[in-house]
């Protein structure tokens, strides 16, 4: 690439963990028209041009009304490996190097499709990557807020006999009037199961979610977070706790969280001592896989070396890998950091 910004050879360069990934939000239009043809499903759109149209946001449930009609066209295991495939195409793509991804059972489940047809075709392509790119990779099973606690307690009965294969609990969906609290025993039951939790918190509800999601889910990670800088208490709790943010610049930006990616906190979080790092979110939907994200706040933020370096730095310490592959990746951006400050 003609006159590319050094920093942005170093982004790319840096081996990454991507933390805060929605599969179902991978699924780029040409592939919904694909399966939608392949399972004879008709969909409200004439093109892939005007899918891409109708990609005008104006909130999270804006969003979410499209994203789940997007999911519709998923049906078989293939549908499912397709999707998660592609994903971690694009993933070795940007040196993702270790991805946490979320899926969201309820989805298909209530469309009638299996469990264990959903679970399967995503597991069969994260075991292929890690055989074919060496991409490791967890998965996190996501609960969705706006339904009940106990549809939440329904899927968990689903997702038993594969416990073995799941690696952690999420909650995602509409945030506003849907706090943590509603899921508080639904979290308690996978904690006493083992399964860690995440939680999304503070993307579009207020501060008060992020000590929720602390407090009554025993949240480990806060996915988004970016509220949390209105509440000065919240913040030195999660600096103190190395509590992770796992932010994502263009979805703030596509969802009307911030109005202008120049507005982000990123920076401010990461002055503040915070363990946050950046992620995608749903690429498809909001234009970029992660070394996008990195480049557009490279760009808009200013971001220096130093924050670039830190942020990687962040994804692999805020991942669930052993301490051991920890230390291998934290020793690799060291050496990339000094290639890059000699100017190779
Ligand atoms: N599901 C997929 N993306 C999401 C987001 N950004 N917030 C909440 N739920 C989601
Ligand atoms: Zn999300």
């Amino acid at each position: 690439m003609m006159n590319e910004h050094p920093l942005d050879q170093l982004i790319r360069a840096l081996p990454k963990a991507e933390l805060h990934l929605h599969i179902e939000g991978s699924l780029e239009p040409e592939m919904m028209f694909a399966l939608a043809e392949r399972n004879e499903i008709e969909l409200p759109y004439a093109s892939v041009e005007e899918v891409r149209a109708a990609y005008n946001f104006t909130d999270l449930q804006s969003f979410l009304d499209l994203y789940y009609a997007g999911a519709g066209v998923l049906i078989t295991e293939q549908d499912f490996y397709d999707l998660t495939w592609a994903y971690l195409k694009r993933a070795q793509a940007d040196h993702i190097v270790h991805t946490e991804i979320f899926f969201d059972p309820q989805t298909h489940t209530a469309r009638g499709v299996e469990f264990t047809t959903v679970l399967s075709g995503i597991l069969r392509a994260l075991r292929q990557a890690e055989d074919q790119f060496g991409i490791t990779s967890k998965l996190i099973m996501c609960f969705l807020r706006h339904l009940s606690e106990e549809d939440g307690f329904a899927t968990l009965e689903l997702a038993m006999p594969y416990l073995d294969r799941i690696d952690g609990v999420g909650l995602d969906s509409g945030e506003r009037g849907n706090p943590p609290e509603k899921f508080a025993r639904l979290f308690a039951r996978c904690a006493e199961l083992g399964l860690p939790a995440v939680a999304h918190a503070g993307e579009e509800g207020p501060a008060e979610y992020i000590w929720q999601a602390l407090d009554l889910l025993n949240s480990r990670r806060i996915d988004h977070g970016v509220r949390c800088t209105e509440d000065p208490a919240l913040v030195a709790r999660l600096a103190a706790e190395r509590i992770p943010l796992t932010v994502c610049p263009l979805s703030n930006l596509k969802l009307c969280v911030v109005d202008d990616l120049a507005k982000h906190n990123l920076r401010e979080l990461l002055a503040a001592g915070l363990v946050a790092m950046v992620n995608s979110d749903d690429p498809a939907y909001f234009g970029g896989y992660l070394n996008q994200n990195l480049l557009a706040c490279r760009e808009k933020l200013a971001l220096t070396a130093a924050e670039i370096i830190q942020l990687v730095r962040n994804s692999i310490e805020a991942s669930w890998l052993p301490d051991d592959t920890k230390a291998f990746w934290q020793a690799e951006i060291t050496r990339i950091a000094a290639r890059h400050a000699q100017g190779e």
